[in-house]
């Protein structure tokens, strides 16, 4: 179960001039951590809200797991799928262990049958049971609010987690480390999770799937390490920061950088994973004082890895991203002005 899919789906806002969505579609497979990543306003609260039938498309159609949201109940469909947002909304009068239990109580569950489950939960989101169960959110840090929103949505099991820029309001060391919690609870459960963030970098940490989204336009979908070596557009190349040399270096694969002429083996060279990013292969390089690394994959040596192998990925880039800018300056100044 979990997958979405979004078929040439528009939303308008009574009243609105432009459209909130604007005839996107891209589809999430099964155990995807799809971000969708874009300015202020670009429509992408309102692509989760459509998930859940918060709202509904003007057109277009959403399946979940191959049916259309809107021949589904939607507070059947709300219980099958996980829902946090930042501002993290936990029920002040109850306590951490009421509120993460508040689906599966509403789906009947008794409390004896749930306290297991609580403790699992909370330990899942990094919070000793015995000593949080029994606070109040009052009582509680920002952080430690957001793991116990994150431990309701995911108290009924959903096969699926809609997720509204959880970690915005959060220090960037605490950030980091709901990050990392997200990414280890994904790999241990298989969810399928739609995530917002307006953060390049949370985008690149945890997507596997990135979907670029500008004034209710879909600019771009693809694997972060798509988007950074082959950006859509001018649009795209600036919102991932392509011209980044630190960005392209991490998360651009080592293979990147292969010599076209050196030979898939040397004798006696230091050996790089074919998995390695192009920062590791640099350090790596720094660190041996060799002149090539061989890349390796499977065993076998695929090629070499130079100084001036990275550069030019690096420099390529950056080219690439200056006659984009120069391109979308033309058209700019091509386009008649408006009367
Ligand atoms: N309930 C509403 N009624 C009317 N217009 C709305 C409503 N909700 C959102 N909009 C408009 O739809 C557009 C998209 O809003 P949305 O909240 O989806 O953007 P967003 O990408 O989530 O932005 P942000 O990053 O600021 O949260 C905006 O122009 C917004 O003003
Ligand atoms: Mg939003």
């Amino acid at each position: 179960m979990a997958t979405v899919e979004f078929d040439d789906v528009t939303k308008t806002y009574l009243g609105a001039t432009q459209n909130a969505v604007d005839h996107v579609s891209f589809s999430v497979e099964k155990g995807a951590l799809c971000i969708l990543l874009g300015t202020s306003g670009s429509g992408k609260t309102t692509l989760l809200r459509m998930v859940n039938r918060l709202a509904d498309p003007t057109s277009g159609v959403i399946r979940v797991d191959g049916t259309a949201t809107t021949e589904q109940d939607p507070i059947a469909l709300r219980r099958r799928i996980g829902y946090v947002i930042q501002q993290v909304g936990l029920f002040p009068h109850l306590t951490v262990e009421e509120n993460v239990r508040v689906v599966p109580s509403i789906l009947g569950q008794k409390a004896s049958e749930t306290s297991g489950r609580v403790d699992e939960l909370l330990t899942l989101v990094g919070l000793e049971p015995a000593e949080y169960r029994t606070r109040y959110p009052r009582q509680l840090s920002g952080g430690q609010q957001q793991r116990v929103g994150l431990a309701r949505a995911l108290a009924a099991d959903p096969a699926l987690l809609l997720m509204d820029e959880p970690f915005g309001a959060l220090d960037a060391i605490t950030r980091g480390r709901l990050q990392d919690e997200l990414l280890r609870i994904q790999r241990e459960t298989g969810k399928t999770i739609l995530f917002v963030t307006h953060d390049v970098d949370e985008a690149f940490k945890l997507g596997t799937q990135v979907v670029v989204m500008d004034q209710g336009r879909l600019m771009q979908e693809g694997a972060p390490v798509e988007l950074l070596a082959h950006p859509a557009n001018a649009f795209v190349g600036q919102l991932v920061g392509s011209a980044n040399a630190l960005r392209q270096l991490e998360f651009l694969p080592a293979s990147a950088a292969l010599e076209p002429q050196a030979p898939a083996d040397a004798a006696g060279s230091q050996r790089i994973s074919a998995h390695a990013t192009l920062l590791e292969a640099l350090l790596q390089l720094m660190q041996s004082k060799q002149s090539a690394l061989t890349l390796e994959e499977h065993g076998r040596g695929v090629g070499q890895i130079t100084l001036s192998g990275i550069s030019r990925v690096v420099l390529a880039a950056r080219r690439m991203a200056a006659e984009q800018a120069a391109e979308a300056e033309e058209r700019v100044a091509a386009t008649p002005e408006a009367v």
